[in-house]
């Protein structure tokens, strides 16, 4: 069986590397790459997750924003970036309350915490976490953290902990291609990652004075 599954590893791989030479040799010939053979060499590779979760269904499928940033290569035109803006804003859903801060110290377990969605997280056993330590900076306290987002750090003192602020962070966290088409960080809200309490804790984690981002 485990040979089975090594053949299977090398012939994706070189299924792989016969699409990267015959992919650059078109190239070279500035001919279209046909969409539909990349689509058959990616349904091919799925072999390698031969039962992937029911759930996972949705997240293979892009919606229309997805669709535009991977054509773009995440350099959408200036309609799409204003399109995508305005379709991205008009699904956030608001706290019903009206209250964007909930309580920091579980914002910074959620932001610590990098549970969920992995293939080896189904079923899930507990909440997602935001992970959000894998590309910011939040803490001093805490060194191991990634930089594909901006540091954090100060980041509601910076704003001198202005109201209009507090809704601005909850919406980046609820769907950041609201104010930034073709982010590179996850919708939280939109994708149902996390749930409303668990983004009003991390709102409150960013604009807090007394929270580790602010100290
Ligand atoms: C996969 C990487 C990634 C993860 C995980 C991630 N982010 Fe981000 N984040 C980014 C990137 C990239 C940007 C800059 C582009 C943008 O504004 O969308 C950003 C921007 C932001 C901003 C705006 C910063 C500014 O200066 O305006 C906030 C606030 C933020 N992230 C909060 C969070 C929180 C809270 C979490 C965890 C729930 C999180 N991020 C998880 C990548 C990430």
């Amino acid at each position: 069986m485990a040979g089975e599954s090594t053949m299977k590893i090398i012939s994706i791989a070189a299924a792989a590397l016969l699409l990267v030479t015959a992919t650059s040799a078109m190239s070279q010939q500035k001919a279209k790459i046909d969409p539909a053979k990349v689509d058959a060499a990616v349904k091919g590779a799925l072999v390698a997750f031969p039962a992937p979760p029911e759930v996972w269904q949705p997240r293979l499928t892009p919606d229309e924003t997805m669709k535009v940033c991977a054509a773009s290569h995440n350099n959408p035109s200036k309609a799409q970036f204003a399109a995508i803006e305005k379709r991205e804003k008009a699904a956030i859903e608001y706290p019903a309350d009206g209250k964007f801060i909930g309580d920091w110290k579980k914002g910074e377990a959620v932001a610590q915490n990098g549970y969920g969605m992995r293939f080896t997280d189904y079923p899930p056993a507990r909440a997602n976490g935001g992970n959000c330590y894998a590309c910011h900076q939040l803490s001093k306290a805490e060194v191991s953290y990634g930089t594909i987002g901006p540091s954090l750090l100060g980041y509601g003192k910076l704003r001198d902990f202005k109201e209009a602020e507090v809704k601005t962070a909850y919406e980046k966290i609820y769907n950041s291609h609201a104010t930034f088409p073709c982010s590179l960080m996850p919708r939280f809200g939109t994708n149902k990652i996390l749930t409303m309490d668990q983004m009003k804790d991390l709102v409150a984690l960013l604009m807090s004075p007394d929270s580790p981002v602010n100290k």
